[in-house]
């Protein structure tokens, strides 16, 4: 047997995880019928067929956005999370920094207090219940432009103590990090730390205006930085960590096929690579399966899936006291 099937996939933290791409189809479809949503099907095994085909992000958010109209109450999110956490707590999580799109909810009419309410409840109590440390990061829809941006900003403030940062995310080209310099700078006026997707379909520029733009910490996804050389090698000197989704870049055609991933060009390049699920439900698994598969593909070793796990925990908004207690 190959030697990586020994391995098993090491505790971790997750950075980049959409908590809303983690409803699994049995949620989905009790959500619906509790709130009267209509779907496509509901049976569980139609649903997730579709999942196997997206052509690209696009594709993959148009049936994401419209799966998300079934979550309605604090209730419904409170599950969302307690879901996740269960399964987290499962493929070895022992800290999470998770992304929530508070604009979706209230765009579908649900209380911004519902939706924080729900995912913070299950949160706090991660630690006790779960053994996980859990946190929140507020993500913009880049779609809905920088006005609603900074609406969404300044409707949360109320709401300040329970999340850590901001995040983008959604549809990337066309809606450059550029667009979001001023919420940004309103986030880190109150002491918010700030990630970004970029890279993931969009060029390398927009890395760089991540960067310099939005003062980020982490960049989400990342993977064509790899076009632009001293762009790597500024990454690399800074020790800027990427978020990487090895199974959505497959799923979302960001690559051709998981052997063509660029995983093996960033760790050569010295980059701080972290290993994540985006949206576990969706794209076949969680952050384990994620571990898994490129370790199969390509025969890391066990000091090589540490050295991915302790970037992570490297990578996480927190102190070295609260380190040494998830390692
Ligand atoms: N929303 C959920 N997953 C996403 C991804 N991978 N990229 C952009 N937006 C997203
Ligand atoms: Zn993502």
């Amino acid at each position: 047997a190959p030697a990586w099937l020994s391995l098993p996939t090491p505790p971790t933290a997750e950075l980049h995880l959409h908590i809303e791409g983690t409803i699994e189809a049995d949620l989905l479809v009790a959500a619906a019928k509790r709130n009267g949503v209509e779907l496509p099907s509901y049976d569980p095994a139609v649903l997730t067929e579709r999942y196997e085909h997206f052509a690209d992000l696009q594709a993959f958010l148009d049936v994401h956005y419209a799966n998300l109209a079934v979550l309605r109450t604090e209730q419904d999110f409170y599950e969302l999370a307690s879901g996740y956490l269960t399964r987290a707590a499962a493929a070895g999580v022992r800290r999470v920094e998770a992304f929530f799109d508070p604009q979706t909810h209230v765009n579908h009419g649900v209380p911004l207090g519902e939706v924080i309410g729900g995912l913070s409840a299950a949160f706090s109590k991660a630690e006790e219940t779960h053994g996980i440390s859990a946190v929140l990061l507020l993500s913009f829809l880049r779609d809905l432009g920088a006005q609603a941006a900074e609406e969404i900003f300044r409707a949360a403030m109320p709401y300040r103590e329970h999340f850590v940062g901001v995040a983008l995310d959604s549809t990337e080209v066309g809606y450059p990090p550029s667009l979001f310099e001023k919420v940004y700078g309103m986030a880190a006026s109150e002491g918010l730390h700030r990630v970004a997707h970029a890279g993931e379909e969009g060029g390398p520029d927009y890395v760089v205006e991540a960067l310099d733009l939005l003062g980020v910490e982490r960049v989400d996804h990342g993977n064509r930085a790899l076009e632009d050389d001293d762009l790597v090698r500024r990454l690399a000197e800074d020790g800027t960590p990427l978020t990487v989704c090895p199974l959505s870049n497959v799923y979302l055609k960001g690559v051709p096929s998981m052997a063509e991933h660029p995983l093996p060009r960033m760790l050569e390049a010295g980059l701080t690579v972290t290993i994540n699920s985006d949206d576990p439900a969706y794209f076949g698994g969680y952050v384990d399966a994620n571990y898994a598969a490129v370790a199969a593909q390509f025969e890391l070793s066990r000091d090589g899936l540490a050295q991915l796990a302790a970037n992570s925990f490297e990578a996480t908004f927190s102190t070295p006291e609260q380190r040494t207690q998830w390692l």
